[in-house]
């Protein structure tokens, strides 16, 4: 068993629940392209480097997620409507630590 679940609420505020492998070195940005739960060019802009905040994200639910690097912190230092619970989706890495992690897209900036 590999793949886990993931509720995704996009910028329209539609709650998507979705299957998200954990064999795929996937992040969370790519899975929310592979299901085009935001439009082509709105994430992922600088390609997962940290470089864009595109693909920010609300985290919801109270997983313990891996610590944000400098460059994720530099980044959300930098980018509009952060939250405290803001990260950056690209730097994300689907485990299966993250079964049933529910995350909001922040608006697109
Ligand atoms: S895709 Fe650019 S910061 Fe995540």
């Amino acid at each position: 068993m590999t793949d886990i679940k993931i509720k995704i609420t996009d910028r329209e505020g539609v709650l998507h629940e979705v299957d998200a492998p954990t064999d795929m070195n996937m992040n969370l940005m790519e899975l929310v392209r592979s299901y085009e739960l935001a439009p082509e060019g709105t994430i992922g802009v600088c390609g997962g480097m940290a470089m864009c905040a595109s693909c920010q994200c609300y985290v919801k639910s109270d997983h313990d997620l891996p610590e944000k690097s400098d460059d994720e912190e530099a980044m959300l230092a930098e980018a509009f409507y952060v939250e405290d619970n803001s990260r950056l989706g690209c730097q994300i890495h689907l485990t299966e630590e993250l079964h049933g992690l529910e995350v909001e897209l922040a608006p697109e900036s």
